[in-house]
């Protein structure tokens, strides 16, 4: 059967929404009946992303149209890096020149580099970058449209509760974007704004391919998870709908949606001895060892 669409004439925006969780976000929440609007870096690589992209998009439409019509414009694509201060205010002021006003905000775009002169770089897109998107949808949602209100979705990770040996630079942006929400939440509650965050657990995206290809590596992980597999970006499609929905999560606010298949919680591999320390050097684990896989692995 299904799914009835939940999200009929609201208008989304999403920033990073050409590639993974924010791309599944993005064409789920079209499938909803929304209208969208997607931020991405911009620059020439994103050419064929973007083309990508407006197809999959359009297919969606006239799938729900059962046509090719495009009487009304949908969707929209617009450039910016999000790290700048400015860049939020302009992707809003975009999305309400196309649509209106704004009903649901998703701060998605995030980046997991590993060397240590990408620690600003990191922090800016991360946090700042949140900060900046979160704060313009937020002046939109209150200040700037009658009735006020909407939904402000932070995508944080289960990296935000837990420490991370080799993503210090990483783990302590996602805590701050779930604290971003938390906070927003109390601000912003007065103008019928809800903030929440996503918690991603390992999400098969090109954020971790490199680090997933290398089959140990993926065979721990998957391990670690009760469900047994990894995650994969349109799992965090329905959380985001839900989290969007005023009829299913009207009093859902500054809460934490932990999306992980249960990973965060599970401290050992469900799927016999398959801990990298385990391979090949029979050892007793300690608890810390548990808890800090050899991987790189973004969460
Ligand atoms: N994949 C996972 O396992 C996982 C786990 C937990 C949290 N997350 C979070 O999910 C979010 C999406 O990541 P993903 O896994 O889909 O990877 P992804 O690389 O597919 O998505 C990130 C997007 O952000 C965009 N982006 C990066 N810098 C930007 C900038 N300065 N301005 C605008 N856009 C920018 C990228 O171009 C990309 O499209 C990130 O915030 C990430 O931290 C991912």
């Amino acid at each position: 059967m299904a799914t009835p669409q939940l999200l009929v004439g609201k208008v989304c925006g999403i920033t990073g929404g050409l590639t993974g969780i924010g791309r599944a976000i993005a064409l789920d929440y079209l499938r909803h009946g929304a209208k969208v609007a997607v931020n991405h870096l911009g620059g020439p690589s994103d050419e064929s992303l973007v083309e990508a992209f407006h197809k999959d998009a359009q297919a969606v439409i006239s799938e729900l149209n059962n046509s090719n019509s495009t009487e009304a414009k949908q969707f929209i694509t617009v450039a910016g890096d999000i790290s700048k201060p400015e860049t939020g205010a302009d992707f809003v002021a975009k999305i309400v020149d196309a649509f209106g006003r704004l009903d649901v905000f998703v701060s998605n775009a995030g980046v997991c580099q590993i060397e240590p002169s990408l620690l600003s770089q990191t922090v800016n897109i991360n946090l700042c970058g949140a900060f900046y998107a979160t704060q313009a949808a937020g002046r939109q949602m209150a200040l700037h449209q009658t009735p006020a209100g909407g939904s402000i979705i932070g995508i944080s990770s289960i990296s935000a509760l837990v420490g991370g040996g080799q993503q210090c630079h990483y783990c302590p942006t996602k805590a701050g974007v779930l604290s971003l929400m938390q906070s927003t939440a109390v601000a912003l509650g007065k103008y019928n704004i809800r903030c929440n965050a996503l918690l991603p657990g390992t999400i098969r995206t090109q954020l971790n391919d490199a680090d997933m290809a290398d089959e140990k590596k993926r065979t721990y992980m998957e391990g670690r998870i009760p469900l047994g597999r990894l995650g994969q970006p349109k799992d965090l499609a329905g959380p985001a709908v839900f989290l969007a929905s005023e009829e299913l999560s009207g009093y859902v606010n500054g809460n934490a949606v932990d999306v992980s298949g249960a990973g965060s919680i599970s401290k050992v591999s469900s799927f016999g001895p398959k801990l990298p320390l385990e391979i090949g050097k029979p050892k007793t684990l300690t608890s810390v060892e548990v808890l800090e896989p050899e991987s790189s692995q973004i969460q």
